[in-house]
């Protein structure tokens, strides 16, 4: 089993989805709100992706040939913005990511990265570093954040090459990357980071790292595996970057694996190899596989400018009913988020990036038990309670989402 499906006591188990309902082996309808971890932008069994992946999977499932489904995809997504020009296809976010990393490496000839701290990228062990980071030893010294390793073992060459960045500190941040810039090859930003308690990295923060970039020739990473789905050309235009990579996964896939990694032709060429040996060798077995290019094609035809405008719109009627309904039982906790993705905060206090988003053990306990609630009542958030909304959603489901999230939250002792 994944770590991150798993779940105290334990989860259930998937029989089939239809739709934003999960029914599971014990024929429990589930309202789904993870949707494999914000995947299935139009939920699950969604025709046009079925239709699609019969009529791939009857020309076959993977060749050692390229397909036109990649390039349709491809144009697909170059149609949508000017910051997905060109596009390569791999199996996951994870790889994504990685293969930006190396290819800014190979453009700038340095080897350091920043990140920022708490954010996910995947598992590649320098994007790990500062993910776990906690109030015991989240500062560095001479005003630098700690990097800090995620899993056992990792090298310590790893954590010197990686810098951490903090998400809402624009000083600091800029301070910082004035001290590092020139060693960098590459800054990673997530512009709408789950990790982050789910709020759009400040405008200030995000003009600093372009303006370190722009200065000092460091590539900039715009993660957007997950923020995508925000707006119809993806999360860079929406919030003002202007990435030298877009790292894309989840939703592009339609439910299956994928990943990719766009830019300008020029940033492109160092995973060019139709001139002899390219400068970063971007492979994979099932990379670009029809399967996912054909789930990704359907999906994305029909995430059009007015699917992504009314899903965006479900997301602002949620945030207003549960907090509406917080104020009204003089509450703390707070719904946040921006479109389709939201999460649930419980302190009262402003959230504004990793650290206040960083819930306290009395938190962690009380979110935990929420989850519970939320599930036992058939409404499946991910166990920190964030959630995403998929288009089969309506009125009706938002309401039941918002009116039992509202009243898990305030039935949970000492939060109401
Ligand atoms: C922002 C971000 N980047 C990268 C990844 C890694 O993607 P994958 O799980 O497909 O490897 C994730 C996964 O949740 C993510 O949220």
């Amino acid at each position: 089993m994944r770590q991150a499906s798993w779940f105290a006591p334990h989860p259930p188990y998937a029989l089939k989805g239809e739709g934003c309902w999960i029914i599971d082996v014990d024929g429990r309808r589930i309202l789904d709100c993870a949707n494999n971890f914000f995947s299935l932008v139009h939920g699950h069994a969604f025709p046009p992706v079925i239709e699609a992946l019969r009529s791939a999977m009857e020309r076959g499932t993977a060749f050692g040939l390229p397909t036109e489904s990649e390039i349709e995809l491809a144009e697909l997504l170059a149609a949508r913005s000017p910051f997905l020009q060109q596009t390569r296809f791999c199996n996951s976010g994870t790889e994504a990511v990685m293969h930006a990393i190396k290819g800014a490496r190979a453009l700038t000839g340095r080897h350091r990265i920043a990140k920022f701290e708490g954010c996910y990228h995947g598992a590649y062990d320098y994007i790990e570093v500062g993910l776990e980071s906690s109030p015991d030893n989240w500062d560095g010294p001479d005003g630098s954040l700690a990097s800090t390793p995620y899993a056992k073992g990792t090298p310590p060459s790893v954590l010197t090459d990686t810098v951490v960045l903090p998400y809402d500190d624009a000083v600091r941040c800029e301070a910082i990357l004035r001290t590092c810039g020139s060693s960098l090859a590459a800054v990673v930003l997530d512009p709408h980071a789950s990790r982050a308690g789910m709020m759009p990295m400040p405008p200030e923060v995000i003009a600093a790292v372009q303006a370190a970039c722009r200065r000092d020739g460091i590539m900039l990473i715009a993660d957007e595996v997950i923020c995508f789905r925000l707006s119809y050309a993806g999360a860079s235009p929406l919030y003002g970057i202007e990435p030298d990579f877009v790292t894309l996964a989840k939703v592009i896939g339609g439910g299956l694996p994928v990943g990719a990694v766009s830019g300008s032709p020029e940033r492109m060429s160092v995973f060019d190899h139709s001139r002899g040996k390219p400068a970063v060798a971007m492979g994979g077995t099932f990379s670009a596989n029809p399967m996912s290019m054909a789930a990704g094609l359907a999906t994305l035809r029909h995430y059009d400018r007015s699917a992504v405008a009314r899903l965006n719109g479900l997301g602002d009627k949620l945030r207003e009913r549960v907090n509406e309904a917080f104020a009204a039982n003089q509450s703390p906790a707070r719904l946040v988020g921006t479109g389709s993705l939201f999460r649930l905060h419980l302190g009262g206090r402003e959230i504004t990036g990793y650290r206040s988003s960083y819930p306290t053990t009395a938190e962690a306990t009380a979110l935990h038990q929420i989850h519970g609630a939320l599930l036992a009542s058939g409404i499946l958030l991910t166990p920190n309670c964030s959630g995403a909304l998929t288009t089969p959603m309506t009125d009706k489901e938002i309401a039941f989402l918002a009116d039992t999230l509202t009243s898990a939250a305030l039935k949970t002792s000492g939060w109401g």
